[in-house]
């Protein structure tokens, strides 16, 4: 029958996100899961974020209310005093807005700088929420390739100049998630980070600093953000999100933008939900102020190092000699496998009926027709979740994966 509804060539054109797909899978009975990018749920700190709801008896009348799109005043002074140790230097106030995760942050951003044809920068591989956003605004792709210190800057005019001449367009951003990469887990080196904000200042590109993972680290020292290396300078926006660190239910992030781009994304948003849940934000709030968070950090920290340990070994024991390599993740959430041989969408059809899913690597490159320039693919790649499953499972669902990349069942 004839649909009721004449839908936008927009929605024409959508395709459900292919990690979203995967949970359904990885949901079966008995299925091990590598597969999405999902924090511990043992490590939620359930309890302390209970008792932090007294905000509600205590200020119900305002954080009942309709908010400021900008964000609730308490939870954006918990994060400007945060962004000190981050960045360097305190935002000011108009530099900063909160958004209902930075999937938000990303998608308003896109809607205040593209036109449909725009070409954005990425690195190959990349994380695909932001490609879908992307790609609802129209933008096409021009790809740096990555290696285990994250974007190959020096490829970058190169990229920059070949994407200008299929498109007869200069590229508009260039985005990137230097600490701990979804998927490559790969922690771009300092210098590599000094020369991608002189390389992109001189081509005139905005850089968008997608960093959910940077205070993940467990193993070397922590780098300067790309917007701690310019300050206040318009060139870096930078976005960073509670749901990592927290949980990704409460959906909160914020974002520090030259104050022009922050009014338009105040804009776009007030056609979009107005606000972020000002209940949500105000309990993220009281969590902050009583020192929670930093607390919850070091118990994190400790918990994702052991299971990255555990993944690694689990890897050495039962992965077949020479059958993938990969670069230990000093950070984040990810193991990056880079198959010897063979696709990762067949090796994930055997390893789902072996019961252990992972992300395939296609789902973190655009489409060939979406890409200028160039064509990248990660076919040999697959993407392994190490926060999720219990240690136990990490060494079980390695055996499988094992067991099928050397051939057993
Ligand atoms: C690189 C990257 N950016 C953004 C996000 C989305 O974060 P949020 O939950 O704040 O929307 C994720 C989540 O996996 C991510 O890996």
């Amino acid at each position: 029958m004839e649909s009721l509804f004449r839908f936008s060539a927009l929605a024409e054109k959508m395709h459900p996100s292919p990690i979203r797909e995967l949970f359904r899978i990885s949901q079966q009975p008995g299925m091990i899961s590598f597969a999405g990018g999902l924090p511990d749920p043992d490590t939620f700190p359930v309890a302390a974020f209970a008792a932090c709801a007294d905000i509600l008896s205590r200020d119900g009348r305002t954080v009942l209310q309709y908010g400021a799109s900008e964000g609730y005043p308490p939870l954006r002074e918990a994060i400007l005093d945060m962004m000190l140790g981050r960045l360097g230097y305190r935002p000011a106030a108009g530099e900063l807005l909160i958004t209902s995760g930075s999937q938000q942050a990303v998608d308003l951003m896109a809607r205040a700088l593209l036109d449909p044809g725009d070409v954005v920068v990425l690195e190959a591989p990349t994380y695909p929420g932001t490609l879908h956003c992307l790609r609802n605004a129209g933008a096409r792709f021009a790809l740096v390739p990555a290696d285990g210190d994250g974007m190959q800057v020096e490829l970058l005019p190169e990229v920059v100049a070949r994407a200008e001449e299929a498109t007869g367009r200069r590229p508009k951003l260039i985005y990137t998630v230097p600490d701990f990469s979804n998927p490559s887990g790969a922690c771009m080196g300092l210098e590599r980070r000094r020369r991608l904000v002189e390389l992109a200042r001189e081509l005139g590109i905005p850089i968008f600093e997608d960093d959910p993972y940077g205070r993940l680290r467990y193993a070397g020292e922590h780098l300067p953000s790309l917007k701690a290396l310019v300050g206040d300078a318009p060139q870096v926006i930078y976005a960073s999100s509670f749901s990592k660190v927290l949980a990704p239910g409460v959906r909160v992030a914020w974002t520090v933008a030259a104050p022009e781009l922050i009014r338009s994304m105040v804009l776009m948003r007030q056609g979009e939900d107005l606000c972020t849940s000002t209940v949500t934000q105000a309990l993220v709030a009281e969590y902050c102020v009583r020192g929670l968070l930093e607390e919850h950090l070091g118990l994190i920290v400790a918990t994702y190092a052991r299971k990255s340990r555990a993944m690694q070994a689990a890897l050495e024991r039962h992965l077949p000699p020479g059958a993938a390599r990969w670069h230990r993740p000093q950070g984040g959430f990810f193991f990056w496998l880079e198959l010897a041989s063979g696709s990762s969408r067949e090796l994930f059809e055997r390893a789902v009926a072996a019961g252990v899913a992972f992300v395939p690597g296609r789902a973190f490159y655009p489409g060939a027709a979406e890409q200028v320039g160039g064509t990248l693919s990660g076919d040999h790649f697959a993407r392994l979740c190490f926060t999720f499953a219990d240690e136990t499972a990490i060494d079980e669902g390695c055996r499988r994966l094992g067991g099928v990349l050397g051939g057993a069942a």
